[in-house]
């Protein structure tokens, strides 16, 4: 087995990079262009790869820790750039930025992909800002597809990988000294740098996990006090651990312990977002028709109806989009968790959705494709979905 294709890449990337003396603002078009050429998606198979890098002297690892990619490969190296394979497993749908520049294809499966812009409102150490975080667009990575990366904000995206396994291969620098740190996004307003390490908060989160785990007495005081009392890098941490609390009245009660009202109501909204995700999230664990599948993802991954709309008929063309998801998610009505054992007869479905009556259907569809619908019934009916954060991109023009 053989990865001399991307060998053959690696080297002209090298020279050609070389006798432009390593210009960081020319790599991003340069890599880009070579990954068109090199058609790699026709030549080499993820299943190789693998079995190659099960058998051959690998090259020294960049990530060994597995800390982006299910898991991440190197497969060729210089002193100024290295290639991986990231083999993805699950969709994430974590918002970033760059710390390297160069250039992604797909190399196997397809994703969502998602860019943003943010605008800073504060800025604190360069590590942690507040802002706004708006979506630009929403469209489907097919195989072979290519992308330019440029280090920082100026390219914030996210990526949803849909089938198992998605690859995709990243020619990249190993670190651009501007902007110098990496970054991740988040919709309620906050970015931060998460390969950030401090020791003494680590430790500390580390320690409130534990405490957690055991149903400590304790937790919250002490969380509290942590939250009162810690720098905002130490407050967010505290909060990303709570989301795991299923009781939201203490999650609230550990939020008004934040000294910044605007702060607080900031990480309500975030621990909100993450709710949202974690029922999507584990509603896609469980359902496995695959177009029931996308559109749980369309669900996770769009902020906007028309942009939910325009993955919905790129994935199925021909269709009409909003006929298209007001069925699906009928379907969906009907697709409940595993092993739950309906109570009083009634058995929630993994949406929590109201009950599909005749003409429902079509009445969503009417309002998807916004025409106004008769029927005070079928008024009531939207209006209930209109309250479930779920659904959420659904209603937002
Ligand atoms: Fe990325």
């Amino acid at each position: 087995v053989s990865i001399s294709p991307i060998v053959d890449l690696g080297q002209r990337l090298e020279r050609r990079w070389q006798a432009r003396d390593y210009e960081l603002k020319s790599f991003p078009d340069l890599c880009a262009e070579e990954l068109e050429t090199a058609e790699l998606a026709n030549k080499v198979s993820p299943e190789e790869i693998a079995k190659w890098a099960l058998t051959a002297e690998l090259p020294v690892q960049t990530d060994p820790k597995a800390k982006f990619g299910q898991p991440p490969l190197t497969v060729f190296r210089t002193r100024r750039l290295h290639i991986d394979v990231l083999f993805w497993v699950d969709g994430t749908t974590a918002i970033h930025d760059h710390g390297f520049s160069g250039a992604f294809q797909v190399l196997a499966g397809g994703s969502i992909e998602t860019t943003f812009g943010f605008s800073v409102t504060r800025s604190f150490d360069g590590r942690i800002q507040l802002g706004g975080l708006g979506v630009e667009r929403t469209r489907l990575l097919k195989q072979g597809d290519v992308r330019p990366i440029k280090a920082g904000p100026e390219y914030i995206h996210s990526l949803f990988h849909l089938p198992r396994p998605s690859v995709s291969l990243v020619v990249r620098t190993f670190w651009d000294p501007t902007p110098g740190v990496q970054l991740l996004y988040y919709p309620a307003g906050i970015a931060h740098d998460a390969f950030f390490e401090d020791d003494a908060r680590d430790r500390r989160l580390q320690l409130l996990d534990m405490l957690q785990k055991i149903d400590a007495p304790s937790f919250d005081a002490l969380a509290g006090a942590l939250v009162e009392s810690g720098d905002l890098h130490t407050v967010f941490a505290v909060v990303r651990s709570i989301a795991r609390l299923r009781d939201t009245r203490r999650q609230d009660a550990l939020l008004q312990r934040v000294r910044d009202p605007a702060l607080a109501a900031l990480f309500g909204r975030w621990l909100e977002q993450e709710r949202r995700q974690g029922m999507l999230r584990a509603a896609r664990a469980t359902v496995h028709d695959p177009e029931l599948r996308f559109l749980l993802a369309v669900l996770l991954n769009t902020h906007r109806k028309e942009d939910a709309l325009s993955l919905v008929s790129e994935y199925a063309p021909g269709a009409d989009p909003a006929r298209k998801t007001a069925e699906w998610l009928r379907q969906l009505s009907a697709v409940t968790f595993p092993l739950q054992v309906a109570q009083g007869g009634w058995q929630p479905n993994v949406l929590g959705l109201p009950a599909f009556e005749p003409g429902f259907e079509e009445a969503l569809a009417g309002a998807l494709a916004g025409r106004s619908n008769p029927g005070p019934e079928q008024e009531r009916f939207l209006a209930k979905l209109g309250t479930l954060s779920v659904l959420a991109p659904l209603f937002v023009d």
